[in-house]
């Protein structure tokens, strides 16, 4: 089944007349739908059944070992250099953003260093190379992956690893504001969401998925979100039934289905006041990585506030 975001849907975001300040270079960046090619020794599984053998059930796709299966490179080089640079021109502000089911934080940690330019063992936060100053809240359901992911990180003073159900009105909302606070803002100027739409999805039903999107937009400016397909779905239910579990609860009601990347386009577009930006192309393992933009008016770039100051 072919699960990319069909190259008519991501040309008419290109040729879009809707204004957009980094139109060319995003224009010459999408023109060029990339497909990543497998690299090193290890195979990526086709699904997320293969990569949750190991621990068991994951109901919320919290496998201990995701990163192994699905590896940050993977998703990374299919964005391109100096994209905070072209996305947000004018910033002088620190730029914040938030990564949703951000598992053990090692897709995080990658993202940070590759969205500053820092290579491994070199540069530091102060001085990225890039040129922009980014701070990054991930968070995640399990409080066993946050808590690796805080000992693990190298960037503590810009990457904050929580403990948040983001599906949780009264805890997500104050949670976030206070984050968002002790900058001055309340936004984000960009949101990750990575391999989390089906969990959302299996664990919510369309109403649970519809919401979540329409939360994630009404919190940032752009938008980097990489779908799974239906066949990850059908695989995440085959294994629960082999572990003998009930099904997920919306398994066999979703009517939202199909080709996943397109129908969740169509409910940013449409419901979320987003445009599609640009379709980076897909990964090895099938999914396709996708920037939406917030039309809305909360988003102008800076707050009144900051345009005071
Ligand atoms: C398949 S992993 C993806 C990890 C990482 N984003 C990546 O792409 O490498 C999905 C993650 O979403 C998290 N998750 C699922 N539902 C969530 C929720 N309601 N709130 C926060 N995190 C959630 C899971 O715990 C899991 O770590």
């Amino acid at each position: 089944m072919q699960t990319s975001v069909p190259m008519t849907l991501c040309a008419r975001a290109y040729l879009s007349p809707e204004p957009f300040s980094p139109g060319t270079f995003l224009l010459s960046l999408c023109s060029r739908p990339a497909r990543a090619q497998p690299r090193g020794k290890m195979a990526a599984p086709t699904n997320e059944e293969d990569a949750a053998l190991e621990p068991g059930a994951a109901p919320y796709g919290n496998f201990p070992n995701y990163s192994r299966f699905h590896p940050p490179e993977g998703r990374l080089r299919l964005l391109p250099g100096g994209l905070l640079r072209r996305l947000f021109p004018s910033d002088a502000r620190p730029l914040l953003g938030l990564d949703v089911g951000c598992n053990s934080g090692e897709l995080s940690v990658a993202l940070y260093r590759h969205l500053l330019g820092l290579q491994e063992g070199k540069g530091s936060p102060e001085q990225p190379a890039d040129g922009k100053d980014l701070h990054l809240l991930c968070c995640d359901i399990d409080p066993v992956l946050i808590e690796r992911a805080q000992q693990s990180s190298p960037f503590p003073n810009s990457i904050s690893f929580a403990n948040l159900d983001i599906m949780d009105s009264n805890s997500r909302e104050p949670f976030l504001s206070s984050y968002l606070s002790r900058f001055g803002r309340s936004t984000f100027d960009i949101s990750f969401c990575m391999s989390v739409t089906m969990w959302i999805h299996l664990n919510h039903g369309d109403r649970g998925l519809v919401e979540f999107l329409a939360f994630l937009s009404s919190l940032c400016r752009y938008l980097l979100i990489e779908p799974q397909p239906w066949k990850c779905y059908r695989a995440a239910a085959r294994r629960l039934r082999k572990l003998g579990r009930n099904d997920f609860d919306h398994f066999r009601s979703l009517a939202i289905n199909g080709d996943m990347a397109e129908r969740i386009t169509q409910i940013l577009t449409r419901d979320c006041a987003m445009e599609l930006v640009c379709c980076f192309g897909s990964t090895s393992w099938d999914r396709s990585l996708l920037l939406f933009k917030s039309n809305g008016s909360n988003h102008e770039g800076r707050e009144p506030s900051e345009q005071q100051q």
